[in-house]
């Protein structure tokens, strides 16, 4: 397949059959990452820059070991130990590390739309690891690629995402990537952690978490996102808890076989209680292990990979 995408910006810029490239693309990748060798020489001379400007376990260390897994130079730079905070401004920063001749910049930024400003003022290829309340793609894809590795099918699947929706960049590119390849998204949060018009979005609203939850496929939980909010928006964690956690017995609204699935970092006792989140029903370390192949496969797309492989 031809894929005309220098960057990776947000899940807006995909069609359903880019997406579903990616997820066979990181479909190939993933039986790399069990090897005993785990490295094939796919990006060797390549270059890549992770600028992660916000706190990150997950994302970082993933993109980090796709980028070493297909044999690239990673550096990882972090925010706190740039030049920005001697005042340098990102744009700057940015034009300096592209003066070393990067293939590929992967960054995470607390500012909406920041990658894309990136992009626009540099020659490498830019992946977003994550912008502010914006976009977070490659969680989404590693979301369906996990939601399609346990049910098979994305289409038709009823997708229950619960939490703090305001705030949530996840849920953004979700809802969008879901909706592409078919499902059918409800989500569910305390009125002030909505946005108005989220169903524009491509999502239905459930006024409860009962409603959500009924009949759901597939589960989702999200953090209350605090360092967003700048404000209480909840009376309590435990009232929080009491209406929207995710515990054993109102998971059993869902369909008996449901997965559930967390972005991480979790809040236990918080949005979901330890024995759901330990639970049977959780596939939320596949969700990580398939963050890996998933990288992989958007570092190998970034760095022109099918042009490489025509060559
Ligand atoms: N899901 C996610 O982005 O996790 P990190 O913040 O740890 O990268």
């Amino acid at each position: 397949m031809n894929f005309p995408h220098r960057h990776v910006l947000g899940i807006k810029q995909f069609n359903a059959d880019e997406l579903n490239f990616i997820l066979d693309t990181a479909e190939s990748f993933k039986e790399i990452n069990t090897r005993d060798i785990k490295k094939v020489p796919t990006l060797r001379g390549k270059t890549i820059i992770n600028l992660f400007f916000e706190a990150s376990t997950r994302t970082r260390t993933s993109v980090e070991i796709a980028g070493k897994r297909l044999s690239a130079d990673t550096v990882n730079i972090s925010g706190s130990s740039s030049s920005v905070v001697k005042g340098e401004t990102l744009e700057d920063t940015a034009r300096n590390i592209e003066a070393m001749h990067p293939d590929i910049i992967v960054m995470r930024h607390s500012a909406s739309g920041s990658s894309e400003y990136l992009a626009a003022r540099l020659d490498c290829a830019v992946v977003n690891a994550g912008d502010g309340t914006h976009e977070h793609p490659s969680q989404a894809l590693l979301d369906a690629f996990t939601i399609r590795q346990h049910k098979g099918k994305i289409a038709g699947l009823k997708v229950a995402i619960i939490g703090d929706i305001a705030h949530s960049r996840v849920v953004r590119s979700n809802i969008n990537c879901l909706n592409k390849l078919g499902a059918q998204v409800v989500v569910c949060g305390p009125k002030t952690m909505l946005l108005p018009g989220l169903e524009e979005l491509g999502c239905r609203v459930a006024p409860n978490l009962p409603e959500a939850l009924k009949d759901a496929d597939v589960v989702m939980m999200l953090r209350i996102q605090l360092e967003r909010q700048g404000k209480t928006l909840i009376p309590t964690l435990r009232e929080y808890s009491r209406f929207f956690g995710l515990n054993e017995t109102n998971l059993k609204l869902a369909k008996p076989d449901a997965i559930v699935m967390h972005p991480g970092p979790m809040n236990r006792g918080v949005e979901i209680s330890t024995a759901v989140a330990d639970g049977p029903q959780n596939v939320i370390l596949d969700q990580v292990e398939n963050g890996v192949a998933v990288r992989m496969a958007l570092l190998y797309l970034a760095a022109g990979g099918e042009k490489m492989a025509e060559d």
